[in-house]
């Protein structure tokens, strides 16, 4: 894979479209992408950069992000009080569903928290095999990749790969993606490799200092 550097972000690529069951027409390609890193590497800065670059894109379409760890305010930042994700993913699908599945982007921030690296069961399979169908673009970061299912990783057309500091991590993306990629995993903070899958190209890039700190970032 080539790898090159880049001061601007990396364009979000061109898979083929799909079809749209639902309106008949071709549908616009949805994305899942998976940012994978250490605590504190950036991963929640990129998803704040992404969240901006989506509502630029997609002006009026419903952002939500499932945010175990109250990263962004009410109502884009939302945590069910039992801390059930997966009751909270299947109500959020049905809701959608009863308004015909607008266009929109579901953030899956520290996913790490309610997922693991078994393979994933009702609603979280659904989502990760069939979020075309549900008409949404996808983001899901994770301080750990190997409680990353491998299902979502296949799934997903854009990685953003920080700083890995455990073995096992490592070793868990290399069995997925090749130990290529992780010989060329940033070795510090806030630079991360963007791998288009498509394309077969990775761009190191680095993140940008979030707007608002909160207490966890004080390290
Ligand atoms: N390029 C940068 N230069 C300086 N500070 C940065 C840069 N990018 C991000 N930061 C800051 O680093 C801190 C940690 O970033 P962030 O919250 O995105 O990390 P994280 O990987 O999501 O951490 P966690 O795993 O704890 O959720 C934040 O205060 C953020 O604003
Ligand atoms: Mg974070």
């Amino acid at each position: 894979m080539t790898t090159t550097t880049a001061t601007t972000k990396g364009a979000a690529g061109s898979a083929a479209a799909t079809f749209d069951e639902q309106s008949g027409k071709e549908a616009r390609p949805y994305r899942m992408m998976l940012i994978m890193g250490a605590p504190g590497a950036g991963k929640t800065s990129l998803v704040e950069e992404t969240i901006a670059r989506y509502q630029q894109l997609h002006r009026g379409n419903p952002v939500v992000v499932l945010d175990p760890n109250a990263q962004f305010a009410p109502p884009l930042g939302v945590w069910p009080p039992d801390g059930d994700a997966a009751g909270w993913l299947q109500r959020f699908k049905e809701e959608r569903a009863k308004r015909g599945n607008p266009p929109g982007l579901l953030v899956l921030d520290d996913a790490d928290k309610y997922l693991t690296g078994a393979p994933p069961r009702g609603v979280f399979r659904d989502l990760f095999t069939s979020f075309r169908h549900w008409r949404l673009d996808v983001v899901l970061n994770s301080r750990r990749s190997q409680d990353i299912p491998k299902v979502a990783i296949a799934s997903s057309q854009t990685l953003a790969l920080f700083i890995h500091r455990e073995l096992y991590g490592r070793q868990y993306l290399a069995a997925n993606l090749g130990p290529e990629l992780v010989k060329d995993l940033p070795k510090e903070r806030f630079k991360y490799l963007r791998v288009d899958v498509d394309a077969g190209t990775s761009t190191l890039c680095t993140t940008k200092q979030r707007a608002v700190v909160v207490a966890a970032d004080r390290r």
